[in-house]
């Protein structure tokens, strides 16, 4: 039998991670984990019960009422399959708000951590190279620049239908997103020493992946 192998891949909004995460695991059979999915089908639930995410004493007893998974490459909210709304943009606008609160963070872990421990994965988020998986085989910190990040999810929205947005306001949301996640308290958006940064800034997907393989394949 081979050996089980998990890949962390972190980094800021619109980066590449999901996108590059999800061919690296296709190509050394291993499964792909969303974990920033996982914060916003918490996000999502929360906003439908019309809960205050200023309220953490309310906040906090949704999320024990509340079951979430990944798997089969689909984000699970008690159980029915979320995927297409948890990209919705009032998602992503409030997800860091939730992600920032230490219990949140420590439930979820540790659903991430019993996923990471039963087979092979590659698993991307924000804090997975350094809390989730700190002995992860590889740890990769995917990184490009803003203008660039802003300018692939303004195409991904425009693309799923949205029309109400101009690229600009793209950009203030994901720095205001990216600052809150690098800032929090608990476990912030940071390189962990052991990770090999990836600049995707003037690369194509192919070219991002095959660096990384790259890399898997020589050690
Ligand atoms: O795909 P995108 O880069 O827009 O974000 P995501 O990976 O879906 O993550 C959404 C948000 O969840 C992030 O902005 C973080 O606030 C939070 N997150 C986190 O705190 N820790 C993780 N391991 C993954 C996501
Ligand atoms: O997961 P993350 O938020 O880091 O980014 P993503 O959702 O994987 O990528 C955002 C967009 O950038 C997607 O449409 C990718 O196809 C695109 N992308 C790209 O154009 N060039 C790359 N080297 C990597 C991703």
């Amino acid at each position: 039998m081979n050996k089980r192998i998990t890949i962390a891949i972190d980094g800021p909004a619109g980066a590449g991670k999901s996108t590059i995460g999800k061919i690296i695991a296709q190509k050394i059979n291993a499964d792909y984990i969303d974990t920033g999915a996982m914060y916003r089908a918490l996000t999502l639930k929360l906003i439908e019960n019309n809960i205050d995410l200023n309220d953490t004493y309310s906040l906090l007893k949704e999320l024990n009422n509340t079951s979430i998974d990944f798997r089969n490459g689909h984000i699970y909210l008690d159980k029915k399959i979320v995927d297409k709304q948890i990209r919705e943009n009032i998602v992503s606008q409030n997800v860091s708000d939730v992600a920032k609160i230490k219990e949140v963070r420590e439930e979820l872990v540790k659903i991430q951590q019993n996923i990471a421990s039963q087979k092979s994965v590659v698993m991307d988020g924000r804090d997975i190279g350094t809390v989730v998986l700190p002995n992860a085989d590889f740890k990769f910190f995917v990184i490009a620049s803003i203008h660039e990040r802003a300018k692939r999810r303004f195409e991904d929205l425009v693309k799923a239908g949205e029309k109400n947005l101009t690229i600009e306001e793209v950009e203030d949301q994901i720095s205001r997103r990216d600052k809150i996640d690098s800032t929090r308290e608990k476990s912030p958006l940071t390189k962990s020493d052991d990770a090999y940064e990836i600049d995707t800034t003037n690369k194509s997907i192919n070219e991002s992946v095959d660096e990384i393989l790259k890399i898997i394949e020589g050690r």
